[in-house]
């Protein structure tokens, strides 16, 4: 039998792709390394490498994910996406390399909890000094959501997997600084998602 697996496709990362390189292209200039964590289908990372030939663009992913990210390189065939590497925030599978940034998009609310502590305490190690750790998502502030569509949002990923939610900003600002990272600013985008910076002080 001849399976033939599909290209992954997410619409959202077309929608949302323009107003996360307005924000992140100017943060990004002087950097060279950049590490993805849950790239998902790699769309984000063959646009952002494209849009920004600078940058080594590094996705990674559960074994899973690889091969939808890999028919995404492969189309696009740029020099700097490396292929993916295997990469579980909760397991020792963090590369023993260092970058400039490390970016995520939509990852931290469908992560249990669990999953988003040992991401921030290991994610900033990787990190160079004055290096950026950038999320891109819904957050809620205060434990407020910031808008009906978010509240909606929220019922349908803990019904989905009752470890997701979405997370509290200062719940994540506190983790970020045990990890020796300083918020750098907070942008609102399109469709009641924002994008954090913290920076490695
Ligand atoms: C909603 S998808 C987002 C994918 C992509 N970044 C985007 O914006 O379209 C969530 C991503 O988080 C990743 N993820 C979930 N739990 C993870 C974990 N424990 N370690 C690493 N990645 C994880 C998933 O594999 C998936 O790629």
């Amino acid at each position: 039998m001849n399976i033939q697996f599909h290209k992954p496709y997410s619409e959202s990362c077309d929608q949302n792709r323009d107003p996360i390189l307005e924000v992140i292209k100017p943060l990004l200039t002087e950097k060279i390394s950049v590490l993805e964590i849950g790239s998902g289908t790699g769309q984000h990372a063959v646009y952002f490498a494209q849009k920004m030939p600078h940058l080594i663009w590094q996705t990674s992913d559960q074994k899973t994910y690889h091969e939808g990210i890999k028919l995404w390189l492969d189309d696009t065939d740029l020099d700097n996406t490396p292929p993916p590497i295997s990469l579980n925030v909760s397991t020792n599978t963090w590369p023993n390399q260092s970058y400039d940034a490390i970016f995520s998009a939509n990852a931290v609310h469908i992560m249990a909890w669990y999953n988003v502590v040992d991401f921030f305490k290991n994610a900033p190690k990787l990190v160079n000094k004055g290096g950026l750790f950038i999320l891109y998502g819904p957050f809620n502030y205060n434990q407020q959501y910031t808008s009906e569509s978010n509240a909606r949002f929220d019922i349908w990923l803990k019904q989905r997997d009752p470890h997701s939610a979405i997370r509290d900003f200062e719940a994540l600002d506190e983790l970020a600084q045990k990890a020796g990272m300083t918020l750098q600013s907070d942008h609102a985008l399109p469709a009641n998602n924002r994008i954090l910076v913290w920076e490695k002080t």
